[in-house]
C-alpha cells in the first residue's frame, strides 16, 4: 500500500542531488481524505524547508485535514534550520503519515513517537530498502561517521584505462563522459592526483575538488586550478615553489613508505563537511582504495572496445588476489546502456 506515493516522492527527492547534503534526498506527497494527490514537495537545498513542509505549505490547515502523508524519511522533531516538521503534521490535522525509512540522525529522530501521541496513524517501511538506498550516502554518514566514497572508472572492454604509452581519450563516447559529468555534481567533492592532472590537464568542473599531490608536483596553472575549491594533500616536508592562488587549500597527511594513509585523508575531509567523494584517479589510487576496502560504491563506465595489451594501463592496479576466492566482491545496483557505451554501478556487499 502507498507504493506509488513513496516511489513518487523518491522521484521528488532525487532533484535534491548535490544541493541538500550533509541533510538526505527527502520527497513528499498529500493525499486528500478521499486519497486524490493535493500537494506534493521535496527538500531543495540545504537550509531551505524539508520535504514535508513544502508540500504542506502549499494548502489549508482545512484543504489538509483528514489527509494522508506520504514521505520516505521520518519527519523531524527538532529545531535545526527548520521548526519541527512532525508539529506542522499534527497541526494541519493530517490523520495518517506513512514513511518508507526511520531517521537514523540522534538530533532529529522521535517524529514517529510525537506523531502517534498525538493520535496520528503512522504505517513505516514502506519500500524500505530502496528508501536506504537512495539515502545510502546520509546514511552512511550517520552510522559510520564517514565520508561516502565512490570510485568512478571508464575501461576498455578488456578492463584498461590507457594505452601503454599513456593515450586515455577518449575510451568512452561523448554521451558517457557526459553522464559522469552529470554524476560528479551529485557528491560534495571530487578526488584526483597528480599523476592523472599531470598526464591529461583536465578541467573536472566541480566546487570541491580534491588532489593528492605528495611530491608538490603541481603548477598552478594547469586548467584544474581555473575553477572551485580546490583541496591540496600535501606531506609535511615538502613546498611549492610558487604561491598558492586563493581558491587552493591544504591539507597536510603524514606519509610512511612513501604514501598518505587515506584513512586519515577521508577523515580529515569528513572533519571539513565533505560527506561524499568522486574518485576520479589512475590505476594507482583506485587500487589502494580497492585494497584498503574504503570504496562504498563503483561507478564503471565500459567501451566496447578491446585493447588486447596486458602493459596497457589497468583499471586497478592495488594488491592482487592469488585466488578468486580472495577477490573483492561487490553488488551490481543499476546497469544502464548509453549506447555505444554501458555503465554499472556496484555497491559493497
Ligand atoms: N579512464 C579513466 O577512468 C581514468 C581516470 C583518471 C585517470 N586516468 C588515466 O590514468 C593515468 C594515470 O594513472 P596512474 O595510475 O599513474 O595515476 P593515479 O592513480 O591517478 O595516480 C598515481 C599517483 O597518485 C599518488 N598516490 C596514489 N596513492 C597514494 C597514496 N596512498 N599516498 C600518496 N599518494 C598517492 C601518487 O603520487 P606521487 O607519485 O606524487 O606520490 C601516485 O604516483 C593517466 O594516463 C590518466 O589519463 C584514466
Amino acid at each position: 500500500m502507498y507504493e506509488r506515493e513513496m516511489r513518487k516522492c523518491f522521484r521528488l527527492a532525487k532533484k535534491g542531488y548535490g544541493k541538500v547534503s550533509p541533510n538526505p534526498l527527502v520527497g513528499c506527497v498529500i493525499l486528500d481524505k478521499n486519497g486524490n494527490e493535493i500537494s506534493n514537495g521535496y527538500h531543495r537545498r540545504y537550509g531551505e524547508n524539508h520535504a514535508e513542509r513544502d508540500a504542506l505549505l502549499k494548502l489549508t490547515p482545512s484543504e489538509a485535514k483528514g489527509g494522508t502523508l506520504i514521505v520516505n524519511l521520518e519527519p523531524c522533531n527538532h529545531y535545526g534550520k527548520t521548526p519541527p516538521c512532525s508539529d506542522l503534521i499534527i497541526k494541519y490535522g493530517i490523520k495518517r503519515v506513512v514513511i518508507s525509512t526511520l531517521d537514523p540522525n540522534p538530533k532529529a529522530y522521535g517524529g514517529k513517537e510525537k506523531l502517534e501521541q498525538a493520535g496520528v496513524e503512522v504505517i513505516t517501511g514502506v519500500l524500505e530498502q530502496e528508501g536506504r538506498f537512495l539515502n545510502r550516502i546520509f546514511f552512511n554518514n550517520i552510522e559510520h561517521k564517514r565520508t561516502y566514497i565512490v570510485l568512478k572508472t571508464a575501461t576498455t572492454i578488456d578492463g584498461k584505462i590507457g594505452t601503454s604509452s599513456g593515450d586515455s581519450k577518449w575510451i568512452t563516447s561523448a554521451g558517457a563522459r557526459e553522464l559522469a559529468r552529470k554524476f560528479r555534481q551529485e557528491y560534495d567533492a571530487i578526488m584526483t592526483t597528480s599523476s592523472t592532472v599531470l598526464a591529461d590537464n583536465p578541467q573536472m568542473l566541480h566546487r570541491n575538488k580534491i588532489i593528492l599531490d605528495r611530491n608538490c608536483r603541481l603548477d598552478f596553472n594547469l586548467n584544474i586550478f581555473k575553477q572551485g575549491n580546490i583541496i591540496l594533500i600535501n606531506g609535511n616536508n615538502k613546498k611549492y615553489n610558487q604561491e598558492p592562488p586563493f581558491n587552493v587549500q591544504m591539507i597536510y597527511v603524514e606519509e610512511k613508505n612513501n604514501k598518505f594513509n587515506l584513512k586519515d585523508i577521508f577523515n580529515k575531509i569528513y572533519g571539513i563537511g565533505i560527506m561524499s567523494v568522486f574518485v576520479e584517479a589512475g590505476s594507482k589510487l583506485n587500487g589502494e582504495i580497492i585494497k584498503q576496502d574504503l570504496a562504498d560504491e563503483i561507478i564503471q563506465f565500459t567501451a566496447p572496445k578491446i585493447l588486447n595489451d596486458n602493459s596497457g594501463i589497468s583499471c586497478y592496479n592495488g594488491e592482487k588476489a592469488e585466488k578468486i576466492s580472495a577477490t573483492k566482491v561487490y553488488e551490481l545496483k543499476e546497469l544502464k546502456p548509453i549506447y555505444p557505451d554501458y555503465y554499472a554501478r556496484y555497491v559493497r556487499k
